[in-house]
């Protein structure tokens, strides 16, 4: 199977992203068969943020993390998408000539932000359709996305769908979203969903005393120290148990069942988990982050790898048009 998603440069990735993207993605990509097509969304970006050096500490950021979980950039496509812009953006030229207008005005990526028109760019008006034209550029056939790009995969279906049947043939691949509903939304700080806007997010490549600093803001009831307390009810047992072993949330568990074990005492056991479980990912990451030369050399191999199957998408709509 061919599997493709692309991820914004909006910032650096944080434990739900992780949790909750990421990791499952790369298990995706590790299963005999499948070619993983992953790719940093930095033209969609520019929809909502302009500065070129953000943009590009976000693209290396959002690089390393892929890494450092173990992407296997050699088997697999890993690219920017501003590095095949000239593909992107003439596929998404054709595809807009597809579009119906309702459908563009009717995506939550859009009427999100309508209230205030005059801030809405026409980026984040055609978002969707440039969201196609990555997709179909590549033939891709499953598309692991969250539960929030829902509907830009169908959008993806019906506009190449309207292709197809123009000129009566399988121009474009139709694709299918993979949502993995089972994988639970990664609560924040404040219980809410872990999210970069929301603030209460907990950043796993920070340096341990700032990590700590992180753990020690999740919000807890004041329930004394020596009473017991209920783990469900707990966000710090919560995020405890996505990285746990069996044994260790048993453990955990009767703690709190049996009083006399603080939340300090909690998150202090959370943080040193957190400190095992990501070891490797920490020191991948920190590898890459001082060594942003050989995230290029990746992304660049990349390019050139993916840069003949844009070119054979783009010359087969081109032949419909005479182009
Ligand atoms: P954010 O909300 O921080 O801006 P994004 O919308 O950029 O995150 O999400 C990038 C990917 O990470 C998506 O696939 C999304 O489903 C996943 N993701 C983000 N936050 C969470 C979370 N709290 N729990 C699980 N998955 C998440
Ligand atoms: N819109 C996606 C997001 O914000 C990013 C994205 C751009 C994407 N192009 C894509 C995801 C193609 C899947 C496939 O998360």
């Amino acid at each position: 199977m061919r599997i493709l998603t692309g991820i914004q440069a909006s910032g650096k990735p944080h434990l739900g992203n992780i949790l909750g993207a990421i990791i499952p993605a790369i298990e995706l990509s590790k299963q005999p068969g499948n070619d993983s097509f992953l790719f940093i969304a930095d033209l969609h970006t520019l929809t909502s943020l302009k500065e070129g050096e953000s943009i590009r500490n976000n693209t290396l950021s959002v690089a390393a993390a892929w890494l450092a979980f173990g992407f296997d950039t050699e088997k697999n496509y890993f690219y920017r998408q501003s590095k095949l812009a000239p593909y992107h953006t003439e596929l998404m030229w054709y595809l807009n000539c597809f579009t119906p207008f309702p459908m563009l005005a009717n995506a939550h990526s859009f009427k999100d932000k309508a209230e205030k028109l005059s801030d809405v760019n026409a980026g984040l008006f055609t978002y969707p359709v440039l969201q196609a034209a990555d997709i179909v550029l590549y033939d891709a056939q499953i598309i692991p996305v969250g539960k929030d790009q829902r509907q830009h995969i169908e959008m993806t279906r019906d506009i190449a769908n309207s292709v197809n049947k123009k000129y009566n043939k399988d121009i474009f691949v139709l694709p299918d979203a993979k949502i993995n509903e089972e994988v639970m939304t990664i609560p924040g700080v404040d219980g809410a969903k872990m999210s970069k806007s929301l603030n209460n997010y907990i950043d796993i490549f920070l340096p341990e005393s700032e990590l700590l600093k992180q753990i020690k803001k999740i919000v807890t009831d004041t329930t004394a120290l020596e009473n017991p307390k209920d783990p469900d009810q707990d966000i710090t047992f919560k995020l405890y148990q996505l990285m746990a072993s069996k044994s260790e949330i048993a453990e955990m568990r009767a703690n709190y069942l049996a009083g006399g074990y603080g939340y300090g005492h909690a998150k202090q056991a959370l943080f040193n988990l957190m400190l095992n479980y990501f070891k490797e990912a920490r020191e991948k990451f920190d590898f890459y982050m001082s060594h942003p030369e050989l995230i290029e050399e990746k992304l660049q191999i990349g390019e050139k790898k993916v840069k003949p199957i844009a070119e054979a998408t783009i010359a087969r709509i081109r032949a419909e048009f005479k182009f």
